[in-house]
Formats: C-alpha cells, sequence, structure tokens
C-alpha cells in the first residue's frame, strides 16, 4: 500500500507528533531525499516515495514511547504494519535496529534513513561527527552505552563510505541543506522531479 505524503502529515497530526519532532523528522526526510535522489542515477530500484514517507515518519512514536517508556521503533514499526504499511513499518524499526546486508549490496530506503537521522542533530544537519560527541556527551553515562554509540558510530561511518563512494560530492555537502528554509515545499517537489530540483535550490 501507498501512502502519500499529505497523508503521512496527516498521520504525525493524527498522532499529535510535537512540532520539534516533524521539524526535525522533515529535515532526516529532506538529507533521505536528497541523496536518495543521486543514488537514483545508478539504482533504478530506490523508491523515493517511499524513502521520504519513511524518513517523514520514523519518529511518529517517539514522544508516546517518551511518556510510556516504550521502545518508539519498535512502536512505529508495529503502528504502520497495523496500518497495513509494511515497508514502512521496516524503514522506523530500522532507523534504531539496522540489518546491514553484504557490503556489495545496493543501499537500501532503511540504510539510508537511518544514516540520515545520524546526520539530524534536533533540527539542525550536522555531521556524523558532530552528532556522535553530542550522544555521547548526553547518553554515554556508563560503560555499556558508551560501547552501543562507539558501535552505532562505526556503523554510520561505514554506510557514509557506501553511500558517498557511489556519488559526485562528499558528505560535507550534505550540510549545504541547511540553506533550505521551506522544507516541507522541497520535500513535496524534489520528490516528484528529483535530481533536477536541487540544483535550483542550493
Ligand atoms: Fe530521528
Amino acid at each position: 500500500m501507498i501512502l502519500s505524503l499529505e497523508e503521512a502529515y496527516h498521520l504525525l497530526k493524527k498522532e499529535k507528533v510535537p512540532e520539534h519532532i516533524v521539524k526535525h523528522s522533515e529535515k532526516v526526510a529532506l538529507v533521505s531525499l536528497f541523496i536518495g535522489c543521486f543514488l537514483k542515477e545508478i539504482d533504478k530500484n530506490i523508491d523515493l516515495h517511499l524513502l521520504t514517507v519513511g524518513a517523514l515518519l520514523h519518529d511518529i512514536k517517539k514522544y508516546k514511547s517518551f511518556l510510556t517508556g516504550e521502545d518508539h521503533a519498535l512502536l512505529g514499526y508495529e503502528y504502520m504494519k497495523k496500518l497495513g504499511y509494511e515497508r514502512i513499518g521496516d524503514i522506523i524499526k530500522a532507523h534504531i535496529y539496522l540489518e546491514l546486508g553484504s557490503l556489495d549490496a545496493f543501499i537500501t530506503e532503511e540504510e539510508i534513513v537511518h544514516y540520515a537521522d545520524k546526520r539530524v542533530m534536533h533540527e539542525k544537519i550536522v555531521s556524523l561527527k558532530e552528532r556522535f560527541d553530542d550522544l555521547k556527551k548526553r547518553y554515554g553515562k556508563n560503560e555499556q552505552t558508551i560501547l552501543r554509540l562507539e558501535s552505532l558510530e562505526r556503523l554510520n561511518y561505514l554506510i557514509e563510505k557506501r553511500i558517498f563512494k557511489r556519488l559526485p560530492f562528499t558528505p560535507d555537502k550534505i550540510m549545504e541543506l541547511e540553506k533550505i528554509k521551506e522544507v516541507k515545499d522541497v520535500l513535496f517537489r524534489c520528490v516528484k522531479s528529483c535530481s533536477s530540483c536541487w540544483w535550483n535550490i542550493l
């Protein structure tokens, strides 16, 4: 089943997702779509619509789980599956629990959203280093958490390497997306016209 961008925004509203989480999710969707558009030039299988909607909804249960102590990725996964959007559920689950296949395999929508989420700190696009320095400062209270964060950091540098060896620019290019103020408009526009869209904006 396909969920439109309008319907995704409607779901965020229905689930009473706070404004700051919506803004964060829009940025993650922007980074995901930008990467996806250029990867699609080499891999036609990438579904840009699924990618953008999955990124927009990846934290749909974050606020609720914050109140109840549940796992927001699994809760979001179950919720979307119940609504009949299994692939969106898979993307939501993978933004925390990513299973990376063979290193030669094509890059999946799950992998892109997982990485894009680590390039957005609150509502701001940052480098992986900045994001993980912040995560370690905020959550690195015991050895187990530090080890988990370090392993997540290594995984994301690996994904970054996999993505950018296929693209005509370096990871720093993503920072330029910070210039875009009308993020929602760009999402609606670029999901349709893709790679030609970006050069007019940046
Ligand atoms: Fe996120």
